[in-house]
């Protein structure tokens, strides 16, 4: 039986649909030529604005690790532990767009058949900011981009119209896919934030502004544990912490619930699936919600940088996966899960003779005797 790894999505024909996601592993164009060179069928570059930013003086990512049989969580290396998530408070591309321009073209001849999605950012505070939106746009697409990201998302932005500032306001949502979509002959997509109320309210507002996908998740607002020797923040910068995005395994459940409503929500749209991948298993959650693409970062950044072993595994695991069920391409599992997830009053419950409150039946430690009855 022949097996199809190659996928269309918003129109472009990926080789497969595994993307490097705007991080780390895309932040030049010698990392996205390795990148393609190991087989990624896409990349997304690193966020690209007009100005050049600073960031944080010492690291811009940690990550956190558990012990396993121990509630042990830090971020200090040690041996034998697994990763629990990645934690960042790196801002968009120290490079702006005069450095990125002709790399971007040098990528496109380099590779002319593999994708390359472009992340731009600017503000959107005046109708000069919003021009920059378009102003971005046109120079990508006119290096080559075959798409654009748009990130609507990064959780570190303290001005209130950039990044996932703009995320979380709806109506600036369709703005800026709108005045980019004027000037874009490519297929935008709107990277969205997790962390809003109903995500389903920004996506409808992204694909009224002509957007023609969402990319989702990207990291989750959180903050570095407290050492409980030193009392200071596990990362830290003279002592101070800021908000910064959790990202990696711990990202996976709830990146997915926020997939799912969307999905549900809009059967007929595309997304492309992003938080905690790094196996096939893990993506093939975010095909069976119904994602056409899916992007990693965390764990490309732990594996040289660019994720070629992680890569590797993907399309082993997803060839032989779809050998073992006799799918032969991509649209004969996506979305088969989609409609298993309803409302919490259509779940079925026990008879009353079955039902012991939650409390006899499930992994609850066994009570104290000593102790008497619980109290309810
Ligand atoms: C260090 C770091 C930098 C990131 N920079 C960007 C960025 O510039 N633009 C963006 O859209 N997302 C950025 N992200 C978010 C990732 O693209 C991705 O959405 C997130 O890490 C979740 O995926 P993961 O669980 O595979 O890490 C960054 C993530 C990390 C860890």
């Amino acid at each position: 039986m022949s097996i199809e790894l190659a996928v269309s999505f918003t129109g472009l024909r990926f080789e497969n649909p595994f993307l490097l996601a705007s991080a780390p592993p895309t932040e030049s164009d010698s990392n996205i030529i390795r990148a393609f060179d190991a087989g990624w069928g896409g990349v997304v570059t690193k966020t690209i604005g007009l100005h050049p930013v600073v960031n944080v003086a010492g690291p811009k990512t940690k990550f956190l690790r558990a012990t396993p049989d121990s509630s042990h969580l830090s971020m200090q290396k040690r041996p034998g532990t697994a990763l629990h998530s990645s934690w960042n408070w790196e801002l968009i591309s120290d490079k702006a767009i005069d450095w990125w321009a002709p790399r971007l073209s040098r990528i496109k001849k380099a590779h002319p058949d593999r994708i390359l999605i472009v992340s731009i950012m600017a503000g959107s505070g005046s109708d000069e900011e919003l021009r920059h939106w378009q102003e971005l746009a046109t120079i990508c697409q006119d290096e080559g981009a075959d798409a654009l990201e748009l990130n609507l998302s990064c959780p570190h932005m303290d001005r209130k119209d950039m990044g996932s500032n703009i995320g979380k306001d709806q109506e600036l949502i369709s703005i800026v896919a709108q005045v980019v979509k004027e000037v874009s002959k490519v297929p935008v997509w709107a990277k969205l934030t997790p962390s809003t109320t109903d995500i389903v309210e920004e996506a409808r507002a992204a694909f009224l502004g002509g957007a023609d996908a969402i990319s989702s998740s990207n990291t989750f607002p959180s903050l570095p544990l407290i050492d409980p020797v030193t009392l200071e923040f596990e990362m830290n910068v003279d002592g101070l912490v800021s908000s910064g995005g959790l990202g990696g395994p711990a990202i996976l459940p709830q990146s997915m619930a926020k997939m799912s409503q969307m999905t549900q929500a809009f059967h007929d749209k595309a997304f492309s699936g992003i938080g905690g991948i790094a196996s096939f298993d893990h993506a093939l959650n975010y095909f069976l919600l119904g994602c056409g693409t899916v992007q990693v970062c965390t764990a490309a950044m732990l594996d040289h940088a660019i994720g070629p072993n992680v890569l590797k595994a993907l399309i082993a695991d997803m060839r032989s996966t779809m050998e073992k069920r006799g799918w032969a391409t991509i649209e004969d599992f996506r979305g088969l899960r989609r409609d298993r997830v309803v409302a919490h009053s259509k779940i079925r419950r026990p008879d009353a003779r079955a039902y012991f409150g939650g409390y006899e039946t499930e992994g609850y430690a066994a009570p104290n005797p000593s102790a008497g009855s619980p109290v309810r």
